[in-house]
């Protein structure tokens, strides 16, 4: 039974993975039977545009019923910490809250993202861990403290379509792409959820893997893997054929105390931020970021505009990845 969806592992080979996710895009209906009478709760701790309709649609395509609660918008408040005195505005515990929501549906998709105040908590997927024990049910990250895999899965779908086309190659030829994953500025503090899972699913695919961010900003080594560091961006960028443009807060991992902070005023690293004199270091990459984007601060209008940005196809492969995902639950039910 695939009991929780949270990391790479969890789809086993990854090849079979992308060769459904083909599969499913000739023919997003060819299981429309399987989720017949099955229903699919997705649960938004925090908001959403992509997730939230793409799982909806990735729902619909397989047959299934589907029930979304935005936990802070029309639910109770919930206390997820066990032990506290709730004499607070909170007035359900998710101990209680979960069971009931695991009665009304076959699959459970939580959207969860980190505190950034305590890295122990986050980095225990704690929230999400509640609901693996707690429910029953089988049990799909839709964006956890730490990861994002259903993003992840959908950018590698991505890159694999893109490089088929422009090199008539495949992920598995002796021709790799190299795929740069740069940090960029942001003004606010952001979790690391989307870096990890990419650079946790880019070390699971066969492509040249580097990572570049200013010192401070050092992932977790867990997700990390193998993957080159280069401190120096444009370095990195050289003969890159996909560039991955993301913010995240301090990690943590060299200085615990710093978990979750902004470490330089963002008016300071604007040098960072992806614009046509970075590209042109590439091997004429093709820009990604999962969206959304903070314009003229993460990447410049003219990036994201040009013909090789894929913001919008990387979206749209989001219903392939979550209809994979779904799929393979229904089938392990
Ligand atoms: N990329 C992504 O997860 O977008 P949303 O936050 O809009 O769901």
């Amino acid at each position: 039974m695939m009991k929780s969806f949270l990391n790479v592992q969890d789809l086993g080979d990854l090849k079979q993975a992308l060769a459904e996710a083909q599969e499913i895009k000739s023919d997003r209906y060819k299981y429309v039977e399987l989720g017949k009478n099955k229903t699919a709760l997705l649960v938004f701790f925090n908001n959403s545009l992509r997730t939230r309709l793409s799982t909806q649609k990735a729902a619909l395509n397989l047959g299934m019923n589907v029930i979304v609660l935005d936990v802070n918008a029309g639910a109770w408040k919930l206390e997820t910490e066990r032990g506290v005195i709730m004499d607070g505005d909170k007035s359900e515990h998710l101990l209680e809250a979960i069971p009931v929501m695991a009665c009304y549906c076959d699959m459970i998709g939580i959207r969860s993202f980190a505190g950034l105040t305590d890295r122990e908590y986050d980095y225990a997927e704690t929230v999400y861990n509640q609901f693996v024990k707690y429910s029953g049910k089988p049990v799909f990250a839709m964006e956890t403290a730490t990861v994002h895999p259903l993003q992840a899965f959908a950018d590698l779908i991505t890159i694999e379509e893109n490089w088929k086309n422009s090199q008539l190659s495949t992920l598995n030829s002796q021709l790799r792409p190299k795929v740069v994953l740069t940090w960029a500025p942001h003004p606010k503090s952001l979790p690391q959820a989307v870096p990890n899972s990419f650079a946790e699913w880019m070390n699971a695919a066969d492509v040249d893997f580097v990572i570049t961010h200013p010192e401070g900003y050092e992932l977790d080594p867990k997700f990390v893997g193998d993957a080159r560091v280069e401190y120096d961006q444009k370095k990195a960028f050289e003969g890159a054929d996909f560039i991955y443009a993301k913010n995240w807060s301090c990690p943590g991992v060299t200085r615990p105390a710093d978990y979750g902070k902004i470490l330089h005023d963002y008016h300071m690293m604007t040098n960072w931020t992806v614009d046509a004199e970075h590209m042109s270091w590439t091997n004429n990459a093709k820009f990604m970021h999962c969206l959304p984007v903070r314009r003229n601060m993460i990447v410049t209008d003219d990036v994201i505009e040009a013909p090789t940005s894929l913001v919008i196809p990387e979206a749209a492969n989001r219903e392939i990845s979550a209809t994979v995902v779904l799929k393979r639950i229904l089938q392990s039910l």
